[in-house]
Parts: structure tokens; sequence; C-alpha cells
């Protein structure tokens, strides 16, 4: 019998190659979206991959009535992934109340209605963001969490916390948070990957955006921190590799393998490079010179984070396979195929 998983935000990026993984790994999946990042073209592209078409309900999690009718419908199912978020860390500081609004009242709403109907699994999206500036390297799942200095990274944080008590409150109920490192890369089909709107924040579409073109040059933070090469060291994950780990994790809840009701896992592959090292890698795949231009330090920015990954080794049973080259040039591949409208 095929499992039901209910995906908040599966049009998105690391949804929607969640959800092939998911379908692939033989699960049914209802993706729960209201499409202000995504877009539902996402759906026909999931399917050209995985010959499957998941049910889609395009529904805003901030409205509670409409969230407990779609979760009455779908009671049967064992988990709920949660990546429904806004995620603009500028923006957010813009404009915090619209990101404490969207992210913490669809997560309220969508722990409600599954406590309502008894779907007591539930796997959430959270970041590396949420240990602030670590005092030791590599992180592991005991460093002391710090406010996040963006409204966007503390709705990560408070998330975290609601969880806890609401666990507390719960026998039956059991989550993981999965606090991501820094995703980027492709499906290898080309057919889904990250779509930032506007002008991108994060540094793997800023360099594909300018090599195609779409903008002028890379602007690099900073070359004054304590690093190697003096820019910021970063552990980036191939959005693939994480899916893989949303499968796991949802193995781990519905066999009910769990050592304590809320479990919290780094995602990362424990390897630290830094934003010379991806330009030089983005270089040497694309056979492009990159147009870049070091400048002044970006305030938030921290000079190294990487993740231990042990416990999600021991207990997930996952690790990180993919090379920084190959995260890269699936990058790099979608970029392509998505300005040649192919
Ligand atoms: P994304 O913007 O591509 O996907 C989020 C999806 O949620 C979008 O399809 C959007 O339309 C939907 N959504 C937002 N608010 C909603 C609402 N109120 N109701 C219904 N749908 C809603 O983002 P992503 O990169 O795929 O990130 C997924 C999750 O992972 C987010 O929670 C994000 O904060 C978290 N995360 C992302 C990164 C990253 O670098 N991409 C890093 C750490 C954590
Ligand atoms: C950022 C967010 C973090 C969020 C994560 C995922 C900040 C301070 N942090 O992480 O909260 O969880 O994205 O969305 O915004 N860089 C450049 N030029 C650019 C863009 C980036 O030099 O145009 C550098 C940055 O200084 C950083 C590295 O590239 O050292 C990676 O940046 P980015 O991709 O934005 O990720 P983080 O800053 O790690």
């Amino acid at each position: 019998m095929k499992h039901k998983i209910i995906v908040t935000g599966g049009c998105g990026y690391i949804g929607s190659h969640t959800v092939v993984e998911l379908i692939e790994n033989n699960y049914e999946v209802v993706i729960l979206d209201d499409l202000s990042n995504s877009s539902e073209e996402t759906l026909g592209r999931i399917e050209k991959i995985t010959k499957v078409k998941p049910t889609f309900i395009n529904i805003d999690l901030k409205n509670v009535a409409e969230t407990l009718q779609v979760f009455n419908k779908h009671k049967d199912a064992k988990a709920v992934i949660n990546f429904a978020a806004l995620k603009a860390v500028g923006e957010s500081v813009q404009k915090p109340l619209m990101y404490y609004k969207n992210n913490l009242y669809s997560l309220l709403n969508t722990l409600s209605a599954q406590l309502e109907n008894g779907i007591n699994g539930f796997i959430f999206s959270s970041s590396a963001t949420v240990y602030g500036t670590p005092e030791t390297l590599p992180i592991t799942e005991e460093n002391e969490t710090q406010r996040p200095f963006s409204a966007y990274g503390n709705t990560k944080k408070i998330a975290e916390e609601i969880l806890d008590d609401f666990i507390k409150s719960n026998n039956a109920f059991s989550a993981i948070s999965l606090r991501y490192f820094n995703p980027i890369g492709a499906h290898e089909s080309g057919l889904i990957g990250e779509l930032p709107s506007g002008i991108p924040n994060n540094l793997m579409p800023y360099i594909t955006q300018t090599a195609v073109g779409i903008r002028e040059k890379l602007m690099v933070y900073g070359n004054d921190y304590p690093t190697k090469d003096g820019t910021p060291i970063r552990d980036y994950i191939h959005v693939v590799d994480l899916a893989k780990a949303h499968v796991l994790a949802v193995e781990r809840i519905i066999k009910k393998e769990q050592d304590q009701p809320l479990e919290v896992f780094n995602l990362g592959t424990g390897n630290g490079f830094s934003v010379l090292d991806v330009i030089n890698s983005f270089e040497e795949v694309s056979n492009l010179k990159l147009n870049y231009e070091i400048t002044d330090r970006r305030s938030g920015d921290v000079p190294q984070l990487y993740a231990a990954t042990d416990l999600a080794k021991e207990k997930l049973g996952w690790t990180a396979n993919k090379s920084l080259n190959e995260m890269i040039s699936s990058s790099w591949k979608w970029e392509q195929k998505l300005r040649n409208n192919k």
C-alpha cells in the first residue's frame, strides 16, 4: 500500500525535488501550495520526470478554514513535509510582519489541522541560520542556537520552539527538523530547479544569471574574512541529496524509529567551500570566465559555516554524494535550459 504524504510548498525549489524522490520511492503525494513563489508548470515537469502527476491543491495555508478543510479530506496522510514559507532574507528585514505572518500562521494552521485529523508525523524545513555565528566548527546539532539576524531566520528558530512545545503536549505526535546548509543544484533532467523571483540574493543563481547575461557582474561580498582566500566559507549541498534525506526522514517517522519525538538533523556535506572556490568551479564546468568584482561585506554574513554530518549518517542512514562540480554543472544546465525555453 502506498503511504500518502502531504507536501506543503511542493511546487517550490526543494519541494519539487522532494516530490520527485517521494514518487520514485512509491509514495502518494498531495501538494499544497499557493504558488506565491512557484508555478503550476512545475507539476507537468514532475510528471515528465516521474510519469505521475501528483494531486495539487492551490491553497494559502494562512487561511485557517481552508487549511482545515483540505486536511479533513486527506486525513489518511501519514505525514506532512512543510516547505511552505517565504525565504528572501533581505525582504524579511524590510517586511518582518509579512514573514512572521506567512511562515508562522501557515505552520500553526498546518499543525492544528494535523491535530484535528490525527496526522501525527511532521518534517520541517529549518536552516543553518539558527546557529547564528557559531563558535565551533564543524557545527553539530548540539551547537547552541542563536537569534538569527533576519526575521526570516527567526521564523525558523521560533518554528522549532513551537514544535518543541507542541510535541511535549501531544504524545502521539513526532517531528523531524532538518537544518539545511546551502542548497544548490538542480535535477539531472534540467526540468526542475531554482527559480528566484527578481534579483537573486543567493550566490549560485547570481552566478548562473550573470553567466547567461541577465546580470552584469557578480559582486563578491568581501575578501577580508579570516578564511584561506578571504571569502566566506559555506557548506553547499545538492538539492537532490537534500530531497533524498526527506524520504529517509519520512520513513523514520512512519516506522517509528525515532529516539525522541522531536529530532533535529543537519543536512550538509561537511565540506566548506569559499566563494572563490565556487566561482573557480563554475568557470571549470562551464568553460566561461565569470565577470565579478570584490566589494564590501554584506551585513549578516558569517565567515564560516559547515556541518557535522555524523548524526544524519548514523540515524537517517544519509550522506550527501554529489561533488561541488556536479552541483554547479546541474545549476548551469538548469539555467541554460530555462533561458533557451527548452
Ligand atoms: P521556494 O520559495 O522555492 O518554495 C516555497 C514554496 O512555498 C513556494 O512554492 C511557495 O509558493 C509556497 N508557499 C509560501 N507561502 C505559502 C503559503 N502561505 N501557503 C501555501 N504555499 C506557500 O523555497 P525553497 O528554496 O524550496 O525552500 C523550501 C523551504 O526550505 C522553505 O521553508 C525555506 O525557508 C527552507 N530553506 C530553504 C533554503 C534555501 O536555500 N533554499 C535554506 C534553508 C531553508
Ligand atoms: C543565505 C541567508 C540565510 C539563508 C540562506 C538560504 C544571508 C545573510 N543569509 O545564506 O539566512 O538561510 O541564504 O536562503 O542572507 N555572496 C556573494 N555575492 C552574492 C551572493 C552571495 O559574494 O551576490 C556570498 C555571500 O557573502 C556568502 C556566500 O556567497 O558568503 C553564500 O551566500 P548565499 O548564497 O546568499 O547564502 P548564505 O549567505 O550562506
